[in-house]
């Protein structure tokens, strides 16, 4: 006689996400989530650091938070004030940061010192999903203004700050992705960071910047971080090594003032993030990061630049898209008619997977016919196989492309 199954359900409490899918593998073509490029992954490096810093310090794993403090490893934690004061202009101390698992827990922890059910938060229009999900989860009002070429607008900023405070509301934070804006790949340029830090000093919101995919701009130039220009200290700043190096290794940082830090780090109670991967990022950085990002940026424009050959080819002027400035995914319009969350399951069926623009976005109408493509892990072969196949798909399911006009090639400057 086999026992009865235990049923957990009738003690789940309220308001719990709805149940995970189980995993089912990635699709044959896969042009979704943050992955990397498997052979941009520096191996080698992160072998001999792996053994270097095992053989010199391995014992403090003994130790909860490596002997430095509920905060992370201090090599990393200096490796990272001398990176952020470099190309960021941040000056902060090693005291001013903290190591997360991966960004996705410093948007939690910023998320739980700062909202409560009811409260606002302003947030690009289009952005992360993951941003926008917990957001929601959270049942708080959400309030996107829209983007250009340039970023967030300021002119709809300023129109939706007003009106907020006409009606008595002041947002808990303004969120930003204004360096590779995901998922737009827009980068905001200075004057406007300028006018956004007024703004929020005006208002007196703070600003939560997240700049996870700074280091991947083609010409390696970034505008400082609105964290380095702010006089105030108004603004909490995240970062990743998602990007840079391996999202597998789930390690980001906060960087933000010791009145919140403080508030933060009694938040997590996961008595510190992983050691191993802290160890062997502070080895390996301090001397090759610098090295190692140029290398992995002309890469991904390779990619990229395949990537915008397959769409002028197979989907003609059908597919409209900017050429992004840096970045892993490229934000693509394509004509009314089509329907991406529908053009998702159809394109999934045959084995391509895209990211349907409605989840990236708090305006769903607006975004209905775009997606998102991300296309740093695919081959180059893969991405043009892929495209090949979405277009065919998108073709059977909406007419677009057509194929009679198919495909009238298209120069792009
Ligand atoms: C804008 C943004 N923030 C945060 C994250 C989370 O990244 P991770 O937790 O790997 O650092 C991502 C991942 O794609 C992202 O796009």
């Amino acid at each position: 006689m086999t026992a009865a199954v235990f049923d957990f359900a009738p003690l789940l409490p309220a308001g719990l996400p709805a149940a995970a899918a189980k995993w089912t593998g990635l699709a044959k073509y896969s042009f979704v989530g943050g992955n990397n490029d498997p052979d941009q992954v520096p191996l080698e490096g992160l072998i001999d650091a792996v053994n270097a810093v095992l053989k010199r310090e391995g014992r403090t794993l003994a130790t909860y938070g490596l002997a430095s403090g509920p905060q992370g490893y201090l090599p990393l934690r200096q490796f990272l004030t001398a990176k952020l004061k470099a190309d960021a202009g941040i000056a902060c101390t090693a005291d001013e940061i903290l190591i997360v698992s991966g960004s996705l827990q410093a948007l939690d922890l910023v998320n739980a010192t700062l909202l409560a059910r009811g409260d606002t938060v302003i947030i690009e229009r289009d952005s992360y999903q993951g941003s926008i999900n917990r957001l929601t989860r959270l049942g708080v009002n959400i309030v996107g203004i829209p983007l250009d070429h340039e970023g967030m607008r300021m002119d709809a900023l300023a129109e939706a700050l007003a009106d907020l405070k006409s009606r008595g509301i002041t947002p808990k934070y303004i969120y930003t992705i204004p360096t590779v804006q995901n998922p737009t790949g827009t980068i905001m340029p200075v004057a406007r960071r300028t006018e956004l830090l007024r703004l929020a000093e005006q208002y007196g919101v703070p600003i939560f910047e997240d700049d996870c995919y700074a280091d991947l701009i083609w010409d390696g130039q970034r505008p400082p971080a609105i964290h380095a220009m702010s006089k105030t200290g108004n603004v909490i700043h995240i970062g990743s090594f998602s990007k840079s190096i391996a999202p597998a290794l789930r390690v980001g940082y906060i960087v933000a003032g010791w009145g919140v830090m403080s508030r933060m780090l009694s938040l997590k109670t996961d008595a510190g993030s992983g050691a191993l991967e802290q160890m062997v990022l502070a080895e390996y950085c301090a001397p090759h990061f610098s090295t190692h990002v140029p290398k992995l940026t002309r890469g991904l424009r390779a990619k990229l630049e395949t990537l915008m050959e397959a769409l002028n080819e197979q989907f003609g002027t059908s597919a409209e898209f900017e050429d992004p400035k840096g970045g892993i995914f490229l934000w693509v319009k394509l004509p009314d008619q089509v329907d991406t969350l529908k053009l998702y399951q159809a394109a999934l069926a045959a084995g391509v997977s895209i990211n349907p623009g409605p989840e990236w976005s708090v305006d769903k109408a607006y975004a209905g016919s775009r997606l998102r493509l991300c296309f740093a892990s695919p081959t180059h072969e893969e991405i043009r196989e892929g495209i090949a196949l979405l277009a065919e798909v998108c073709h059977r399911e909406f007419g677009v492309p057509e194929r009679s006009a198919n495909i009238e090639k298209r120069g792009r400057a």
